[in-house]
């Protein structure tokens, strides 16, 4: 079998393009969706993020406001800064990149977004809202992990949906969405004793675990849909440096029904609904949602 490619890129295009239209229907209203997007300290990856999320928002017609702070930052003057931008009625969506240099306290910086404003879904009230099943703002890649499934017409009721990574940022709250929808879900992680004999099982498998190419053809059903998280660089041999994800996609594709590639799957997907968030945010200030 060769699996059939689901295309983020093309998926994350079209939202950008809705979300254009939202932006510029609010903005004639007399409202201009606006997020800050805050860096600490200049880690080349986080910085390579940020810009294009900026990007993305100008090519929306969404106002940013992107604050660089040096690494030495310390906890108090990031706090007062999230406090300004909390108080900016111009501003909708705040984004902390993380991670955050070691000195700061991650739980607590996050804490002081106010949850309104936390377009990423990380404050615990928001990570509670999801988990009670009436989500606020959904964290950009599992949200978009979820759109990718939606687009390619993949049943989550009563399947058997495989998360393999527990971060709060990806496997947490995607296994929460696959949850609303359903579906039977099992979270993998490091410690899971035959990881292959649970993802062997999984009619969807989401891989977010940051292991270059750790998910093998072996490992997965036939037929399955594969959602690849993963970003990250092969370590050696002839295309050491390379962009991969956690799947090995040269077998992966040879049995599974679907699957996403990297790059092009996953990754526009999360920068569009950051987009989406934002958009949420000011169209519930502006009252029409
Ligand atoms: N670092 C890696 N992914 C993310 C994300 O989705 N949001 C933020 N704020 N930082 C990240």
């Amino acid at each position: 079998m060769t699996a059939r490619i689901i295309d983020g890129a093309a998926l994350a295009a079209r939202i950008r393009s809705e979300i254009a239209q939202r932006a510029a229907t609010l903005t004639a209203q007399g409202i201009r969706p606006g997020l800050a997007v805050v860096l600490v300290g200049d880690d080349p990856a986080s910085a390579v993020y940020v810009r294009n999320k900026v990007k993305d928002c100008e090519e929306a017609g969404i106002r940013s406001v992107l604050d660089r702070l040096p690494a030495q930052t310390s906890e108090q003057a990031l706090l007062t800064r999230i406090d300004e931008l909390n108080r900016d009625p111009s501003i909708h969506g705040i984004l902390v990149q993380l991670p955050l240099p070691g000195h700061l306290d991650e739980r607590l910086v996050i804490e002081s977004i106010a949850p309104e404003k936390d377009v990423d879904g990380f404050h615990v009230s928001n990570a509670g809202a999801l988990m009670t099943g009436s989500p606020r703002f959904r964290p950009c890649t599992p949200y978009g992990v979820m759109k990718m499934l939606e687009a390619a017409g993949v049943k989550l009721a009563g399947a058997e949906a495989v998360v393999v990574g527990r971060s709060n940022i990806v496997g947490k709250p995607q296994a929460m969405l696959l949850l609303q929808e359903s579906a039977t879900v099992t979270i993998c992680h490091s410690r899971t004793r035959d990881l292959t004999e649970h993802t062997r099982r999984a009619d969807v498998l989401i891989a977010a675990v940051g292991k270059a190419q750790m998910i093998t053809g072996d490992m997965i059903k036939p037929g399955a849909v594969v959602i690849d998280v993963g970003m990250n660089r092969i370590p050696a041999g002839p295309n050491a440096g390379k962009l991969c994800g956690d799947v090995d996609f040269e077998s992966a594709s040879k049995v599974a029904g679907a699957i996403t590639p990297v790059p092009g799957g996953v990754g526009p997907m999360t920068r569009a609904m950051l987009l989406v968030n934002t958009m949420e945010a000011a169209e519930r200030v502006a009252g029409v949602r």
